[in-house]
């Protein structure tokens, strides 16, 4: 019924209680999830648990963050890992100038290799975008990643922004923010956002949405996020857990 679009159950903060924390995803009605590995450490652990759990998929690239660490052949190594057949996208990439841990040339460079890949292959790309709203829109464009498309995910910009990513083919994914009192912003992109181009994401263990805020995330709580956008789009729960997971399946060509 539910599909969480984004999520890392890979993280150290599982290592506890991961068997649990999918359990109890599965008890909320998820019944599919994207796992997404980003750098040399958690490629691997996302492949694992791909290859344990048959309603686990897995997206791989190399996140922004991490860029400085990409060498000579990492990129070959996700290509060769896309052909596994439980691999639905390549991401997440894109940039992030909110941490100082690679430099933005550094940063474009890996993103421009990752959408030359992902148009070769003809995957679709999950993009990470944090406070680089203008170059990631500029450097989507100049590399025509609207050849596969993809989905920004946990999208946090304009309607703007939004809609120039929606004229590139992309889908937009919404997380934990939604349920903030606070947040305007995002409420309003989600109502203008057309719904066949919605997903819904946790981006678990991060972004924890209300009331267990301030705690950690985990992928059952992607409920929270479908009655927060199913209240904001005025449509009741099981219809907007019916369109986000149609467009989940079609979007990543599950079945
Ligand atoms: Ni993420």
């Amino acid at each position: 019924m539910l599909f969480d679009t984004h999520t890392h159950l890979d993280a150290p903060q599982f290592d506890g209680d991961r068997e649990e924390t999918i359990a109890r995803a599965v008890q909320q009605g998820v019944t599919r999830m994207v796992n997404v590995g980003f750098n040399r450490e958690t490629i691997p652990s996302t492949m694992k648990l791909a290859e344990t759990y048959d309603f686990i998929y897995a997206a791989v690239g190399w996140h922004p963050v991490d860029a400085i660490t990409m060498k000579d052949g990492d990129l070959e190594w996700i290509a060769e890992l896309c052909k596994h057949d439980k691999v639905v996208a390549i991401g997440e990439i894109g940039l992030d100038y909110h941490w100082d841990t690679s430099p933005k040339e550094v940063q474009h460079e890996v993103f421009r290799r990752q959408i030359g890949l992902a148009r070769e292959l003809k995957m679709p790309i999950i993009i990470h975008n944090r406070e680089a709203h203008e170059d990631v829109i500029r450097i989507l464009r100049e590399e025509k990643a609207s050849e596969v498309g993809g989905i920004m995910h946990s999208f946090s910009g304009s309607w703007e922004t939004a809609k120039l990513c929606l004229d590139m083919g992309f889908h937009i994914s919404f997380g934990g923010p939604i349920t903030f009192k606070n947040a305007k912003q995002p409420k309003e992109v989600l109502v203008k956002v057309p719904d066949d181009r919605l997903l819904i994401e946790t981006d678990s263990p991060y972004l924890t949405p209300h009331p267990f805020r301030g705690k950690r995330n985990e992928s059952g709580y992607v409920r929270l996020v479908a009655e927060a956008a199913a209240e904001l789009k005025g449509i009741d729960l099981e219809e907007i857990a019916r369109i986000t997971t149609r467009n989940a399946l079609e979007r990543f060509g599950i079945r």
